[in-house]
């Protein structure tokens, strides 16, 4: 299924076949469509930007203005205005009247990145505006009345974030009345290969380059990695990869990455419930008690599980739940696969 039209095609692309994306395809056509609005939630770098910018081009907006705000990247005294515009002395240092990104965005899209990080006082301006379409500038007298598509996206669990009284839940429900959840990487793992090729044909010609294909043994790897910066990261390797020029560059970074998620394996977050962080360091550990044993076996498999005094196959099923390659990375010589049998 083509997404974008021939004469969008210079946006980006969302890419993918496998289920998992042909759901998001498909509720992506059908919320541009809706023109309700829309929350986009996902890991970072599973493509919220993207699907924001493809949502404004399949939509009957899409000749209209598509105006973008970091939440976070604004402190919160600047985003209001920032929001809202200002009328001429408003405050110290409003020595000319200003329009906002809500008005801006008249008849167009207005999309919020990174909602769950908008300070609680803005919040409430906010949900104003989307129950009435109706603002004033910082300020200023005059009530206006804006007709606009409101996309929000975030990489917080917003639910966690009103039960920590963070977040608005009357917000909440306003921005969330169709949600479109983007998996991670490492849950659509057959879109790989495509995403690798255009990654590559992309920066082979923007370097001016021509790379011999990725040799079937990286492609193992990448595909066993547990991708945990999504595409983008999958794309920083490619770019990585068509600069350096050898698959050497891969593999060290796929090795460093393995090596910084063993030496800080307990995330401690005051604001994620006790059970999700025990189970998630008790995973890292496992993790860690595997990869070990494999280094001692030669990663020898057979010899691993009797170690480890599992079953082959429930060693098997670890490795791949661990996001674990199924071979060993780096220039040390592994067990031949009949040894591996043995
Ligand atoms: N499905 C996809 N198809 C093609 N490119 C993608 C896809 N998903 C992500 N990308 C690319 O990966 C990079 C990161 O995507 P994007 O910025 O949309 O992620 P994000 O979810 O908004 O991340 P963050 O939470 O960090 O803001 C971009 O260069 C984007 O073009
Ligand atoms: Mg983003």
């Amino acid at each position: 299924m083509q997404l974008i039209s021939p004469s969008l095609s210079s946006m980006p692309m969302l890419l993918g076949n496998s289920p998992a994306m042909t759901v998001v395809r498909r509720q992506i056509e059908q919320a541009a469509a809706a023109g309700m609005p829309v929350l986009i939630t996902g890991e970072s770098g599973t493509g919220k930007n993207v699907v924001a910018q493809t949502l404004h081009l399949l939509s009957s907006r899409r000749d209209q203005s598509f105006v973008q705000v970091n939440c976070p990247s604004l402190p919160h005294t600047l985003i209001e205005s920032e929001l809202f515009g200002y009328e001429q002395g408003a405050f110290t240092g409003a020595n000319h009247t200003r329009s906002g990104k809500v008005e801006q965005a008249q008849n167009g899209t207005l999309f919020l990145d990174e909602i769950g990080d908008l300070d609680v006082t803005v919040q409430a301006k906010l949900l104003q505006v989307l129950q009435d379409f109706r603002f004033s500038r910082l300020g200023g007298a005059e009530e206006r009345t804006v007709d606009i598509w409101l996309i929000c996206a975030t990489h917080r669990n917003l639910q966690e974030e009103m039960e920590a009284g963070r977040f608005r839940s009357d917000l909440y429900y306003r921005i969330n009345v169709v949600s479109i959840e983007l998996p991670p990487l490492r849950d659509h793992r057959s879109d790989i290969p495509m995403l690798l090729d255009h990654f590559l044909r992309h920066y082979e010609e923007k370097f001016g380059r021509s790379l011999e294909p990725l040799s079937s043994s990286v492609m193992r790897l990448l595909e066993a990695y547990h991708w945990p910066g999504n595409v983008r990261e999958l794309e920083n390797l490619v770019k990585r990869y068509v600069v350096l020029g050898t698959e050497q560059a891969i593999v060290e970074a796929l090795n460093e990455s393995e090596a910084a998620a063993a030496t800080s394996p307990f995330i401690v977050d005051g604001h994620l419930p006790l059970r999700f962080q025990t189970q998630r360091a008790v995973r890292v550990l496992e993790r860690q008690i595997i990869l070990r044993a494999l280094n001692e076996h030669r990663w020898n498999r057979r010899k691993t599980a009797q170690s480890l005094d599992i079953s082959y196959r429930a060693l098997l099923y670890k490795i791949k739940d661990a996001g674990l390659p199924r071979l060993r990375q780096g220039n040390a010589t592994p067990c031949s696969p009949e040894e591996n049998e043995r």
